[in-house]
């Protein structure tokens, strides 16, 4: 008799929670009857405790009867849980829903500033032209800033570069002309660099500043393999490759670190050569400087019975004429409205 009321009691509840499962509409009310059913306190542990109070006899048939019950409340209340949740998603991925096909008026891409860009090109020349790409320390010393590329001390021409220097004799490099020394040091010949960088002078106008960026060039090979028509004809093509269909003519001038040397120009990409503000009235825009490397250069590294050409320009100055900026500084102001024309 005393088994009967248990398992009448079990059938009741348990059947009508069954019911509750299948009937409950929203997660919350789901969740509170899974605490009421499989919680610590819920009524399936009420009833398993049960089970120590029941004769042995019954027992067995008490617990597989609860069992049963038991997993059908769990299959019931997955299947109810699932669907739910499911719902819920479907409802949000409704409500949530982003049109990402709108058009943005904060959406603003980035872009390469136009120096970098710049310099991106020139490397991308020299490095199909089989050129490496070496670097150096951007605070120097005496000895590869000046001293190895045949500027002694009191050399005139040391005051063409007006430097930053340290209290302790370091400087500022002036030019990556030093990279070269560093390299021919390093590695034996032959050479065939270039070394992009910052370089610093104490100057600051319309056309200057005191940070500005060059690239060098270095090529060194076996006495008599290299030659002024070979240092022609390499920039001829790297100019052309820059600028487009441009005149490009070699003017002798001076630089300690190369005898003979040279300035080239092109002819004026504004004005087509006929004369205009940009170039002066002549004609040309002088856009590097180069040479065959003077002796003095090759004993100051301990090379010898070799011959090589050098060269070195300004990424600014190339910027400045492709894209046609007037003020060099404003390439430095970081103005978003200039910096946006470049994209
Ligand atoms: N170092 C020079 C300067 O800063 C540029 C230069 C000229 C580099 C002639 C060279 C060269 O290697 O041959 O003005």
């Amino acid at each position: 008799m005393i088994l009967k009321s248990y398992r009448y009691t079990n059938e009741v509840i348990l059947e009508h929670l069954s019911e509750q499962i299948i009937q409950s509409d929203t997660l919350e009310a789901l969740e509170k009857l899974r605490i009421d059913i499989f919680g610590k306190k819920g009524v399936l542990a009420t009833e398993f405790a049960k089970l120590k109070d029941i004769p042995a006899m019954e027992k067995k048939a008490f617990a597989e009867g609860l069992n049963r019950h038991k997993e059908t409340l769990q299959n019931s209340f997955d299947a109810k849980f699932d669907m739910l949740q499911n719902e819920a998603i479907e409802q949000r991925l409704k409500s949530d829903f982003i049109d990402v096909s709108l058009y943005s008026s904060l959406a603003k891409k980035g872009a390469l500033h136009p120096v970098m860009e710049t310099m991106d090109k020139i490397i991308e020349y020299f490095v199909a032209m089989n050129f490496s790409i070496e670097s150096g320390p951007m605070v120097e010393d005496d000895f590869h800033n000046f001293e190895a590329l045949n500027l002694p001390k009191h050399h005139p021409a040391r005051d063409m570069q007006d430097t930053f220097y340290f209290r302790d004799g370091h400087l500022l490099r002036t030019h990556t002309s030093p990279v070269q020394i560093r390299r021919m040091l390093e590695t034996k010949p032959p050479i065939r660099m270039i070394a992009p960088g910052s370089v610093f002078r104490r100057d600051y106008d319309l056309t200057h500043t005191p940070m500005f960026h060059q690239v060098e060039g270095l090529v060194v090979e076996e006495k008599g393999k290299v030659s002024f028509a070979n240092l022609k004809s390499i920039l001829n093509d790297f100019l052309k490759s820059m600028f487009g269909d441009v005149e490009i003519r070699f003017r002798p001038s001076f630089f300690p670190f190369t005898e003979p040397s040279a300035e080239v120009d092109i002819s004026c990409i504004f004005c087509k050569g006929k004369g205009c503000r940009v170039c002066s009235h002549t004609g040309w825009l002088e856009v590097l400087g180069c040479g065959i490397v003077d002796p003095n250069v090759f004993k100051a590294v301990g090379y010898k019975e070799v011959s090589g050409y050098a060269f070195g320009l300004g990424v600014e100055r190339f910027a400045m004429l492709m894209h046609q900026i007037p003020d060099l500084r404003s390439l430095f102001e970081g103005d978003i409205r200039l910096l946006e024309q470049f994209r």
